[in-house]
């Protein structure tokens, strides 16, 4: 999971299976018309997925191509963090994208992979809800706690989009956190997950990922915010970190929604709402 740059890895679970999630594995589940459908390639390790999927991409691999490893030595995420990814136990994958979007409706493609992943494991049986930007949270045992997380990263030139890798952490079979993401990270297994297969619970990500992503060409950003807006618990009074390398300022106030360029709007209590384009938003928990 991703909390904090440089902190020491998580143990490899000793509790994982023989679980594969390679090309063949997948495509036994899969039900997409064009994603993973004509090239999947999958690494035993890699340092990150979403590194493999933008080489391909500068190389001109089209749209659809899925990389998946069973580990990652470098794996990252949001703000720099280190996204842990012990041998076998989860789930890492990159997509490839090539929208026909502006430059400007790529931000909330991460809001869209978000809500992707959240209505896959919502009809799978689990309690999951989006927190914004790019965070699923897992309801288990009376906590919520980061289940996933999005990584999106594009190549932009001006207006136009070259390309876009969506990067997806999903945590299934590790049961034993480190330390310092012992109350912060969740699994599908902690959850109760029984006789989960990452090949088929990838299919069904990246089925329910094609689906949305189809109305996104068709309909651009409006389409992710409503996806995202479906599976998030708005009305959270939250504080959010804003601004650069100083410090930055805090704003605290209630969570009303997504904005059109997918900032998070927060209403203070002087009725003005602001527009959080980056930092991290945190739940306040009132005393
Ligand atoms: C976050 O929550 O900060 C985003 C985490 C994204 C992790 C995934 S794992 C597959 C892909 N490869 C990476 O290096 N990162 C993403």
């Amino acid at each position: 999971m991703s909390d904090g740059p440089g902190r020491g890895g998580d143990e490899p679970d000793p509790a994982v299976i023989d679980d594969p999630i390679d090309g063949d594995a997948v495509s036994r589940h899969l039900a997409t018309t064009w994603l993973g459908r004509a090239r999947h390639i999958h690494l035993a390790v890699c340092a990150s997925t979403n590194d493999i999927a933008s080489a391909e991409a500068r190389g001109g691999a089209a749209q659809g191509l899925v990389v998946t490893a069973d580990a990652q030595t470098s794996g990252r995420g949001r703000l720099g963090r280190v996204w842990h990814s012990p041998a076998g136990a989860n789930i890492y994958v990159s997509v490839l994208l090539r929208p026909r979007r502006p430059a400007a409706e790529i931000p909330p493609v991460t809001l869209l992979a978000g809500g992707a992943v959240a209505a896959a494991l919502s009809a799978l049986g689990f309690d999951v809800r989006v927190k914004w930007p790019n965070d699923v949270l897992l309801a288990t045992g009376g906590h919520v706690r980061k289940v996933a997380g999005i990584l999106t990263e594009a190549q932009t030139e001006g207006d136009r989009v070259g390309h876009v890798v969506v990067g997806i952490g999903l945590n299934v079979h590790t049961r034993r956190f480190a330390d310092d993401l012992a109350d912060k990270a969740t699994s599908l297994a902690l959850a109760g997950g029984r006789g989960l297969m990452r090949a088929r619970i990838l299919a069904h990500v990246l089925a329910t990922f094609e689906a949305a992503y189809d109305r996104f060409q068709a309909r651009g950003a409006a389409a992710a915010i409503e996806l995202w807006e479906a599976h998030a618990s708005l009305g959270v009074r939250c504080r959010a970190r804003v601004g650069g390398a100083t410090g930055g300022t805090t704003v605290e106030g209630i969570t009303e929604g997504v904005a059109a360029d997918g900032a998070l709007e927060l209403r203070d209590d002087d009725g003005v709402v602001h527009h959080i384009v980056a930092g991290e938003v945190v739940p306040v928990t009132e005393a």
